[in-house]
Order: structure tokens, then sequence, then C-alpha cells
């Protein structure tokens, strides 16, 4: 990937306005947003569900990345694929399933995500390289925006990032929590180009600035790898 991209977790906006949010993270330049679902069963906390992603599906062609904290995701792939998801990621830990879940997204037409939880090691995905169009390396325990940044998860980036480019893959990798700008270049340097934020910009007064300054520090951080 030639350069880092933001993904605004709208779970941090402001429901009421969410359309607002959207435009917000749209004219500041962010090609991708993320909704977080959450049953309150596989994370310990109830966020959105279809009805609202088929909601900002109308609202923007962003690519929409739907991150399904749920148990057993293979029960609802092809309703947020219906939704107008572009990108349904699963939690490895959420399926006896994997294999097939990943296969059935892009069956569907979607790209295939796998989110790791931190207490989950980078090896666990050996056998799902081959189906994953992104992998998410949680960095705070799912559930909560707002979260302290979990700083041993960079050594699984870096594990996650080796085994991508040794397979010559084009699979992105993702990192999700207690992104900033203090972080934003440790997690460049451990390999991920696409970061989830929700709190460092929709925290911020001002929204399409935070977009552009974090933009900026991750991609300043990128080139400093190049
Ligand atoms: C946490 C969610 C995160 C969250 C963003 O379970 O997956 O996407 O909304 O986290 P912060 O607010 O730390 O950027």
């Amino acid at each position: 990937m030639a350069r880092v991209e933001i993904a605004p977790s709208i779970l941090a906006s402001d429901f009421l306005e969410l359309g607002a949010a959207i435009r917000s993270v749209q004219e500041a330049g962010a090609p991708r947003l993320q909704v977080d679902v959450m049953d309150g069963a596989f994370v310990p906390n109830i966020s959105v569900g279809q009805p609202v992603v088929t909601a900002v599906r109308r609202a923007t062609d962003l690519l929409i990345e739907t991150h399904l904290m749920i148990e057993r995701p293979e029960r609802y792939v092809a309703d947020f694929a219906a939704a107008g998801a572009d990108l349904i990621i699963v939690h490895l830990e959420a399926t006896t399933q994997l294999y097939r879940v990943l296969q059935h997204i892009r069956e569907l037409g979607k790209k295939a995500g796998v989110a790791l939880n931190p207490a989950t090691p980078a090896v666990a995905l050996d056998e799902v390289y081959d189906l994953a169009d992104l992998i998410l390396v949680m960095t705070v325990s799912p559930g909560f925006g707002g979260q302290d940044f979990i700083a041993p998860m960079l050594d699984k980036v870096r594990q996650v990032r080796t085994a991508i480019d040794r397979r010559g893959l084009p699979i992105e990798l993702e990192v999700d929590g207690g992104i900033d700008d203090q972080t934003a270049p440790e997690v460049v340097d451990a390999g991920a180009r696409v970061l989830v934020a929700g709190t460092a910009i929709y925290g911020s007064p001002d929204i399409s600035e935070a977009v552009r300054r974090l933009d900026r520090i991750a991609n300043r951080a990128l080139s400093r790898k190049m």
C-alpha cells in the first residue's frame, strides 16, 4: 500500500448527527469508515446493527467496513452484505467456522477481514491468509472506544506484517483501538497501513482537522520508513 489510510470509527460519533459525522470525515479525505457492531455477548457492550449500516450506506459512497464483534458472525454476514458493507471483519475467536465464513463473505462479493483480540497470537492466522483481504490486530480489548493502547500489540503487528510480506499477499494490515497522534507512528513503524480511530477523531473539537492531522502524522511515519 503506497500510503496509510485512516478509517474513522463512527462508534465515537454523535449518533444524533450521524450524517454530519460522516460528511465531516469524508470532506477531510477519509477513504473509508468503520461501523462497530457489538452484540453484548462477544463483547460486554451493545452498539448497532444492520439498520445503521443501511443508513450509512445511503449517506456515503466511502468504503464501509463492518467490524462484527458478535458471536457466530456466520449467522449475519449475508445481512451485512445486503445492508451495504464493502468489507466484513469477523473475529477469529467468535466462530468455530472461520475458514467457511471467510469463504462465504467472498462468495457474497465482499472483502473478508479477520480480527484478533489482544490475547490471540498471530500464529492463529496461519491457515487463513489466503482467505483474508484484511487482518485487524486489535490494540485494545474490543467493546469500547477511548481505551488505552496496548503497546505489546506492536510486536504482533510486526509478526503479521512479516507473515503477509513473506506470502506476498495484498492483505491490508489494520489496527484498532487507542490510535492517536502518539500511537499512529508506532503502529505504522510496526507495519500497519490502515488505522481505525474513533475517539481521536470524534472526540476532537475539529473532526475534519483531526482526520487530516492523523493522516499527515501516519503518512509522515511511512515516508520515513521508505
Ligand atoms: C473498540 C472498537 C474501536 C473503537 C475505536 O472495540 O473496535 O473501533 O470504536 O477505538 P478508539 O476510540 O480508541 O479509537
